[in-house]
């Protein structure tokens, strides 16, 4: 079986499981946990704030973010394909009682002239008491549905600086920061240093079992520690899995270009496959998106299970299939081996030309 359905399929490795073995530990909920705040203090330093707050899950820390930021009733402007808006349960609206305003990313990438838009112009005319008051931009760099995408760094300050010229807030979910930072050599704190609070994930690329961080300003995290604990999130001797996300953040930050070659070897190997539609140059990080023409992506999805690969279905016409810290070399060469041998055996189906969300980056959701 080769599981390539998210990078949150990873397994601890031995040296990781023997930190998680003999962490430290202490009652997190009392500020007692050396283990939480020896990482807490790391990703703060390492993304240039004053502070950071470890929770449970990147929904976790998105969803405090946003409701430590806004007031109910607030709106806040999200890219029509965010993870933040589409796929975190309705949090948004359930959580901090706020209107989503969506831009139109695409690929998750909108523009500063978008900002502007949605924030309109104001008149003596227009009393500014009609509109819900947009309190918060957030930015999801790289993109999941956006096919890993990465932010242009010029694009994504210009964002910012139109954002902050209105008086926003602004919030990066950063669930896969790493893989830009390490595409492009920009650190994570450049990035970071545009954006009032930032998400990081431990759980997805980096391989810990499980966690992500917040980070911000001293004022700002102790308001998110707040709504944390409001949400159950005090875990008490939570450093028993800190060990293992310190673990992943101080040792496969430098791996992660070997997750992007896998990616890059699997789209190049399935890319003009018959009823498979890929722009293998949209491979920028280590997500697989693709479309499929000869067969509904689940029954496509399907198939592949049956061969033993797992990919997820996205949307109607989508794949994702991402690589990570346990997949090797070789089970990439296989994975490519399955979806062709699928691919061949439903050719006659395959309808060339016809549009795909995943091929051609639609920015209509694609699902997971
Ligand atoms: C971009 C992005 N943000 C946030 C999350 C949420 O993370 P979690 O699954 O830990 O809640 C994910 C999960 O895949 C993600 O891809």
């Amino acid at each position: 079986m080769i599981d390539l359905r998210s990078d949150t399929c990873s397994q601890p490795t031995d040296a990781m499981r023997k930190a998680i073995a003999s962490a430290v530990v202490g009652d997190d909920v009392y500020g007692d946990d050396p283990t939480v705040k020896e990482l807490e203090r790391e990703v703060a330093d390492l993304l240039g704030k004053e502070d950071a707050v470890y929770m449970v899950t990147g929904t976790m820390t998105n969803q405090v973010g946003i409701r430590a930021h806004t007031e109910p009733g607030d709106a806040v402007l999200f890219d029509q394909n965010a993870h933040v808006y589409l796929l975190e349960g309705g949090a948004p609206a359930a959580f901090s009682g706020v209107l989503p305003r969506l831009l139109p990313g695409v690929r998750g990438i909108f523009t500063a002239n978008d900002v502007s838009a949605a924030l309109g112009v104001s008149h003596r005319f227009f009393p500014s008491t009609i509109p819900a008051p947009v309190q918060l931009l957030c930015l999801e760099n790289t993109h999941n549905i956006g096919g890993g995408k990465i932010w242009p760094i010029e694009q994504l300050e210009a964002v910012c600086a139109v954002a902050r010229a209105r008086g926003l807030a602004l919030h990066l979910d950063g669930a896969r920061l790493w893989h830009a930072s390490a595409a492009t050599g920009i650190p994570e704190k450049e990035y970071a240093r545009h954006f009032d609070s930032v998400s990081v994930c431990f759980s997805k690329g980096l391989g810990a079992p499980v966690g992500s961080a917040l980070a911000g300003s001293r004022e700002f995290i102790s308001r998110a520690r707040r709504f944390k604990q409001q949400i159950g999130g005090g875990f008490r001797q939570a450093g028993i899995i800190a060990a293992g996300a310190l673990h992943a953040l101080r040792h496969h930050r430098d791996r992660l270009l070997e997750d992007h070659e896998h990616a890059k070897l699997l789209a190049n190997g399935i890319a003009g496959l018959p009823g498979i539609n890929l722009d293998v140059s949209s491979v920028e990080t280590n997500i697989v998106r693709f479309g499929v023409t000869s067969l509904p992506a689940s029954d496509f999805v399907e198939r592949l299970y049956e061969k033993g690969l797992y990919v997820l279905p996205s949307g109607t016409d989508g794949v994702r299939a991402i690589p990570y810290l346990n997949i090797t070399r070789k089970q990439i060469g296989e994975a490519i081996d399955i979806i062709s041998a699928v691919a061949e055996a439903h050719s006659g189906s395959a309808q060339d030309g016809q549009a795909s969300a995943a091929m051609s980056g639609s920015d209509r959701a694609a699902g997971y």
